[in-house]
């Protein structure tokens, strides 16, 4: 193809997509068999804009949960530009001015977290957090005490080592082996609680977390170094613990002397109505992991925030060659993620998004209670903030879930009709039928109303 470019005739982007780009989770047959690829040309606030010229209300945020702020954001362009004209870079031996002040800034909403390790995606982060923990074990306890637990269907990044706590089985199918000392504890999603040996009908979060004691005291408190959770598990399902689940996950972890890593990629910077999914919990992590709502995809940005406690036993003793966190994300040392995380957390600020979150989180959910009221396909509808699902089943008294193609097609049929919504996939075996709904945090009521009635109208055609 020669260098010239037609903006109004994407035939030609279409067909260097189609010949040269690999996309993500994506089967490719179809783009050689009558499909085309699809582009998203343009945003603007809550919609996108295809190659055909066809607006989209966007459900879920870019597809991922990470347009908290909405598209088409001048000043988030104007940070970023700000920023790299100045000083795009500089390895992160060093500092830079808007690494330093989003820092400052992240940590004011943290009360209790102390220190910010740049880096550039949520599963880098999350690696981070557990390469600590191996440190941790290595520098007090000989390497003993060096297992990860991570939860049934939650999920932590697409790497080997975050993949090696990953909970979802479907997910992690032909990428093994997997890295040795992560060690899966059981879900904690209620509405499945028929589904797990021993689930009582009362006080199901304490038993839930109950089930982590069990895998410590089986594992060995003293070869136990960390615990990861999801605050609301994504990926798996948009899975809230229940009441009486994180006082006693916070008491275990106190117990057995086991660091609380807490993996906010998706909750992180108001997604569930606070600044960080944990916050709604009274919990205090040792270590946090955040990317996608960071920056709201302005620029590629992760954070891995730990307490003082932590950060000081990589620094405590000076003489020993190896007692520091020998640790390096080269494009960690952008200043374009911070200098867009700062307009970012700005924007919230000032447009008050975290209320905002709360009021149409609140209005949505009842719009999703409505549905539920009128299609018994949906089982459940869960979720905190403007983070939330609905489980379909086939059969309300067995919970047996619907299959996946019939979930795919409400999503088909949504996306048809202009609005884009997502669900579980190939996640879980023979449970990926929960619909997400995660919208930018400007959403409003008649967006929602949208969202709602293609839904309604999807599981009319797709269930009769
Ligand atoms: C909870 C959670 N953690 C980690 C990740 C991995 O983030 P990334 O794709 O930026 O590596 C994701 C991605 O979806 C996620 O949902």
């Amino acid at each position: 193809m020669d260098g010239t470019f037609n903006e109004n005739d994407l035939s030609r982007v279409i067909e260097a997509d189609r010949a040269n780009v690999w996309h993500h989770l994506v089967q490719h047959q179809q783009f050689f068999t009558g499909a085309d690829p699809k582009i998203i040309v343009e945003g603007k606030g809550m919609r996108v804009w295809d190659q055909k010229g066809i607006e989209h209300l966007d459900a879920v945020a870019g597809g991922v949960w990470t347009v908290n702020v909405g598209y088409g954001r001048e000043t988030m362009g104007d940070a970023v530009r700000d920023a790299i004209v100045k000083m795009n870079f500089f390895g992160g031996t060093a500092g830079t001015i808007p690494g330093a002040l989003f820092a400052e800034k992240l940590i004011s909403k943290m009360p209790g977290m102390s220190r910010v390790y740049y880096a550039n995606s949520g599963s880098e982060a999350n690696e981070k957090g557990f390469k600590l923990v191996r440190q941790i074990a290595h520098k007090k306890y000989g390497g003993k005490k060096h297992k990860i637990l991570y939860r049934d269907r939650d999920y932590h990044g697409s790497t080997i080592g975050s993949m090696s706590a990953g909970g979802q089985d479907e997910r992690n199918a032909q990428y093994g082996p997997f890295t040795p000392g992560f060690v899966r504890v059981p879900h904690c999603l209620e509405y499945r609680k028929h589904e797990q040996d021993g689930a009582p009908a009362e006080n199901y979060g304490e038993w839930a977390a109950n089930q982590i004691e069990e895998v410590i005291l089986r594992e060995g408190p003293d070869t136990v170094g960390a615990l990861c959770l999801e605050p609301v598990t994504a990926g798996g399902g948009v899975i809230e613990a229940p009441d009486g689940y994180w006082p006693r996950v916070a008491e275990i972890c106190k117990k057995y002397d086991i660091l609380l890593h807490i993996d906010e990629v998706v909750c992180g910077v108001g997604r569930t109505g606070e600044w960080f999914g944990y916050q709604h919990y009274g919990i205090k992590p040792d270590i946090v992991a955040m990317a996608k709502g960071v920056a709201s995809g302005y620029a590629a940005i992760s954070c891995l925030v730990t307490t003082e406690e932590v950060f000081d036993m990589f620094k405590d003793d000076s003489s020993d060659p190896l007692n520091y966190f020998r640790d390096i994300s080269t494009f960690g040392g952008c200043t374009g993620g911070p200098a867009a995380a700062m307009e970012n957390m700005r924007i919230i600020e000032d447009e008050n998004l975290l209320q905002n979150t709360v009021d149409m989180g609140a209005y949505m959910l009842d719009q999703l209670h409505a549905l539920k009221d009128k299609h018994k396909v949906i089982g459940d509808v869960r979720g905190k903030g403007l983070f939330l699902g609905a489980e379909l089943v086939a059969d309300r008294d067995t919970r047996e879930p619907i299959e996946e193609k019939r979930v795919q097609a409400v999503v088909g049929d949504c996306m048809k009709n202009g609005v884009i919504i997502g669900a579980t996939n190939r996640s879980l075996p023979g449970r990926n039928n929960t619909l997400c709904y995660s919208p930018a945090l400007i959403v409003t009521k008649d967006d929602i109303d949208q969202i709602i009635s293609a839904t309604d109208n999807a599981l009319s055609r797709v269930f009769g």
